[in-house]
């Protein structure tokens, strides 16, 4: 099936230089706005998959940079690149050696982005199947 357009809202209804979590197209989906440009990922974490924004660390999010509201993982919402691969619990870091018990095997891995655009004022994105 080829890709598909959606509207997703006018741009004015994304908090600048925020990130917020929307459902569309039934997908589950974190967009980042910086002014006039937006950028798009799959709201699930590479590492265990679980809701990027939902969990007992909360919705952290800064200068373009999410991180994951369970083990501290930190990804660049716009290119989808991993900053920090699973740096603690809830927000709390733990010692370094500790990390790859808590990784449970699982590598490095960045987000799955999301094309995205701005046209006419409303937030498209292009979702394929
Ligand atoms: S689920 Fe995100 S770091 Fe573990």
């Amino acid at each position: 099936m080829a890709p598909s357009e959606v509207s997703i809202g006018k741009l004015d209804e994304f908090p600048d230089g925020g990130l917020t979590a929307v459902e569309a197209a039934g997908r589950k989906l974190i967009i980042a706005r910086t002014g006039d440009q937006v950028c798009a990922a799959i709201n699930r974490c590479p590492h265990l998959g679980l809701s990027l924004t939902k969990g007992p660390g909360g919705l952290k999010y800064a200068d373009g940079v999410v991180q994951c509201a369970w083990h501290n993982s930190t990804f660049e919402v716009c290119s989808g690149q991993n900053l920090d691969w699973v740096g603690g619990f809830a927000g709390k870091s733990i010692p370094k050696w500790s990390r790859g018990v808590l990784a449970l095997g699982r590598k490095a891995k960045g987000l799955d982005t999301i094309p995205v655009w701005v046209r006419d004022g409303e937030v498209v994105l292009e979702i394929g199947d």
